[in-house]
């Protein structure tokens, strides 16, 4: 049995393949950048005495999720905890972004994730346990002007999210969507975020929180007090005009 984590390559997706090499999981690891994925995976595996798979692939074409599971199959692998984690953003209007980037977004934030959960699903269910942990944000409890699309997509991994954790409750299956607030990794840099002056959370508390909240049975939890007050008290009470203009305003920096 193994645990499939996308977007290995950096931020929280190394991060959950330190915690789970060292809880003595097998481990798949998927992101474009190979040599980071090759480095990672000889630590672990000498580290930890565990299997370690790489595989290179760009989780924001169509069809990645097929392919992906093609070439699991092919190296005679099983899934037993799927870590949805490879994500991107970018931060412009909408009319100055490339419908391409906006499209990838979409892809690799809400297809992917959707279509890997759905192809692991019916082996989990067959053995009546599996872990599926989807890494929504804090950005899907509003719309943010200049991320729409990014803000957007985490919205559908919340919803589906917490709907898949209903559909498996029953069945031994636990599904746990995250949302973390800005936290230091690349994914700003990637975003060509600048000037940004917001409060910077630790990934690593994130993926400590993660499992944690695994051995609970929320659907979803929200990483620290402030966002959860901001999401769950202020923004649903807020006129929407506001909560647009203030979103905006954080977006910008
Ligand atoms: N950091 C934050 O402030 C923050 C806040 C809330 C939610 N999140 C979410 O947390 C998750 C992890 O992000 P992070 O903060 O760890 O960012 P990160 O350091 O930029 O890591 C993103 C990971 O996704 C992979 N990835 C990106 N595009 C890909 C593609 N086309 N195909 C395959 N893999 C791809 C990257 O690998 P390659 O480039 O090697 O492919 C990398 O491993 C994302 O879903 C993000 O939306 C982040």
């Amino acid at each position: 049995m193994h645990t499939l984590i996308t977007g290995a390559s950096s931020g929280l997706g190394t991060i959950f393949a330190d915690r789970f090499a060292r809880r003595g999981h097998d481990l798949i690891l998927v992101a474009r950048r190979t040599d980071r994925l090759e480095a990672l995976a000889t630590r672990l595996s000498s580290g930890y005495g565990i299997d370690v798979q790489v595989i290179g692939q760009d989780l924001a074409r169509e069809g990645a999720p097929e392919a992906l599971m093609t070439e699991i199959e092919r190296r005679g692998l099983e899934v037993d905890v799927l870590v949805n984690n490879a994500g991107f953003a970018t931060i412009r209007p909408v009319k100055d972004s490339t419908p391409g980037t906006l499209e990838k977004q979409v892809q690799l934030n809400c297809v992917t994730p959707v279509g890997l959960a759905a192809r692991v699903l019916p082996a989990m269910r067959e053995r009546g346990r599996g872990t599926i942990i989807n890494i929504a944000s804090t950005g899907a409890y509003q719309p943010i002007p200049d991320m729409a699309v990014y803000a957007a997509s985490k919205s559908l991994v919340l919803s589906f999210s917490e709907a898949l954790w209903y559909e498996e409750k029953k069945h031994g299956i636990r599904v746990l969507a995250a949302c973390p607030g800005p936290m230091n990794t690349e994914f700003f840099d990637n975003a060509e975020a600048t000037g940004l002056a917001l409060p910077m959370q630790s990934p690593d508390h994130l993926v400590d929180t993660t499992l944690k909240k695994l051995d609970g049975s929320a659907p979803s939890f929200i990483d620290g007090f402030a966002n959860t007050v901001l999401a769950k008290v202020i923004i649903p009470r807020a006129p929407k005009k506001l909560v647009l203009k203030v979103a905006h305003r954080i977006a910008l920096g």
